[in-house]
């Protein structure tokens, strides 16, 4: 059994997608690809959802190690509405609570046929480290790992930024909270990157900067309103205070709302025709106001409506993988 947490190829010599870790090593063309596979999968409100056999005959393993509610519904949703067999591993009544490993749970489940591990978990590496252990007929999917990675986080919100302004190329995406534990910024900034000549502007509480090694090229400070000046998609992300162990220093939610919240005022600095995007879960009145969240400009539900199908389009994307 190796040990090797080094990072493996996500692709296969084809160049077709055997697992997805990061967004970043894929191609512009590639990433462009799955968006319009994603965008295929899109049908009007009201209407059926989309289906397809793309997976029948196959498993996907929902193995979440860390709380959700879009990823994992999404991810089980996609998996279901591709035909796929579907197990969602209640992971408090596992046999990890009982000291089984976390690759002999894995292998328990290769066993039993499941082709498809989509994993979160809270330590770095960890998706990585299950690529490098598993049969060759199965792919790992990386749902959210620690503040490193969420690549169809990342997916859905290049999605969503490409609806709402016809392009990825040439724009000013503000994104504001907790960068230092965001793995959603990781993931959106290693894709604006890949897709274009985008301005990307980070703004933290201080404290919670980034490392700016992580973001080559990105402006990083703690002026939010100078930040959201002239932007064209703001971006607001809880504090994860679940990763912050010294809570004392944290501001109180009406502080934070005040100093650092995304408020209607600090709203009309940005373009008149600004996005406002948040991954989700959301702390209303604290890093967003609620008339933002719900207001005009909020594409907050896009998001999530965007996550369903770029998941879809993904375990698609892997069943290609596995048969050209
Ligand atoms: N954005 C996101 O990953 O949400 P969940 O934690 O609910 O999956």
């Amino acid at each position: 059994m190796s040990t090797d947490t080094t990072s493996s190829s996500q692709l296969t010599e084809n160049g077709k997608l055997r697992h997805l870790i990061r967004i970043a090593g894929l191609s512009r063309d590639f990433i462009s690809r799955l968006l319009d596979k994603a965008e295929s999968y899109q049908v009007p409100v009201g209407k059926p959802p989309a289906r397809d056999t793309v997976l029948k005959g196959h498993t996907v393993a929902n193995l979440f190690f860390e709380p959700s509610t879009r990823t994992r519904a999404s991810f089980e949703l996609a998996a279901k509405r591709l035909s796929a067999d579907v197990l969602n591993l209640d992971v408090n009544m596992s046999s990890r609570i009982k000291g089984e490993s976390l690759l002999d749970t894995i292998y328990t489940l290769q066993a039993m046929q499941c082709d498809i591990f989509v994993v979160r978990d809270a330590s770095a590496g960890i998706p990585d480290f299950i690529t490098t252990n598993v049969q060759p007929n199965v792919s790992v999917l990386n749902a959210g790992e620690a503040d490193v990675s969420h690549p169809t986080q990342g997916l859905l919100d290049l999605l969503t930024i490409r609806q709402n302004k016809q392009a990825l190329d040439g724009l000013v995406v503000t994104v504001v909270g907790d960068i230092a534990h965001s793995r959603v910024a990781r993931s959106l900034s290693e894709g604006l990157g890949i897709m274009g000549n985008n301005e990307l502007r980070l703004v933290a509480p201080k404290g919670l900067d980034p490392d700016p090694d992580l973001y080559p090229g990105a402006i990083i400070g703690n002026d939010i309103d100078k930040a959201i000046k002239g932007a064209d998609v703001i971006m607001a992300l809880r504090i994860q205070r679940e990763r912050i162990k010294e809570k004392s220093s944290l501001m109180t939610n009406h502080e934070y709302l005040q100093k650092y919240g995304l408020t209607e005022a600090r709203l009309d600095k940005a373009k008149p025709d600004a996005i406002v995007m948040h991954p989700g879960p959301m702390n209303r009145d604290v890093e967003i106001a609620g008339p933002v969240a719900d207001g005009p400009r909020s594409v907050i539900t896009q998001q999530v409506n965007n996550g369903l199908t770029v998941r879809m389009a993904v375990l698609a994307a892997v069943m290609e993988a596995r048969t050209t």
